[in-house]
C-alpha cells in the first residue's frame, strides 16, 4: 500500500492531527492501534482462536485497554471493546473520545451489537479505529455503525 493509499484510509473525519513524516504517515490514533495490539496479546481466545484487542482513549488523555476473555460456556464471553470499556467506568472514567478494535483478519473487525450498544451508551459518537496487523485502517464514526440506536433518550 503506498502512501497516499494509507493516508485515504486513515484520514478519519474528526482527525486532529496527522502528520506525514518521509513516507511513513503518523495518525493520532496510531498510539490507540499500538495499545489495543499489544492488549490483543492477552486476549483468552482459546475456543475461537479469533484474538481481539481494544484500546479507549478517555477526554483525559488516559487509555484503557482490553482483550477478549473467553469461557467453557462460551457464552459468558467478553469481548474487547466491553473489557476495556468496564475497566475506565470502574476507574472512574466517564468522558471518551475514541476506540480501537486490533484483529488479525484481513477484514477489518466492527464491534458486535452488544459493543455497539455500549460503546454508543457510554462514548456516544466516537471514532471507532478498526486495524489489523498488517497497518490496514479505518475510521468509522459511531453514528454510523450504530444508527437510530435506543438509549436512555428513549426511557
Ligand atoms: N470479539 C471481540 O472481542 N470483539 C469484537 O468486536 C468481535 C468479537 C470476540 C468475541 C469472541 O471471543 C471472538 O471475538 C469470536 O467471536
Amino acid at each position: 500500500m503506498d502512501c497516499c493509499e494509507r493516508l485515504s484510509r486513515i484520514w478519519p473525519p474528526r482527525c486532529k492531527e496527522l502528520l506525514i513524516w518521509g513516507e511513513g504517515v503518523v495518525s493520532e490514533y496510531d498510539p490507540l492501534v499500538d495499545a489495543a495490539k499489544l492488549a490483543r496479546e492477552n486476549a483468552h481466545a482459546k475456543f475461537s482462536n479469533f484474538k481481539v484487542g481494544a484500546a479507549l482513549r478517555a477526554a483525559s488523555g488516559k487509555v484503557f485497554d482490553g482483550c477478549n476473555v473467553e469461557n467453557a460456556t462460551y457464552g459468558l464471553t467478553v469481548c474487547a471493546e466491553r473489557v476495556a470499556i468496564f475497566k475506565a467506568i470502574s476507574e472512574g472514567e466517564r468522558r471518551f473520545d475514541a476506540i480501537a478494535v486490533v484483529t488479525d483478519a484481513n477484514k477489518l473487525t466492527p464491534p458486535c451489537g452488544a459493543c455497539r450498544q455500549l460503546i454508543w451508551e457510554f462514548c456516544g459518537d466516537v471514532p471507532v479505529v478498526m486495524a489489523n496487523l498488517k497497518g490496514k485502517v479505518e475510521v468509522v464514526q459511531m453514528r454510523e455503525l450504530f444508527p437510530r440506536p435506543f438509549d436512555s433518550s428513549n426511557l
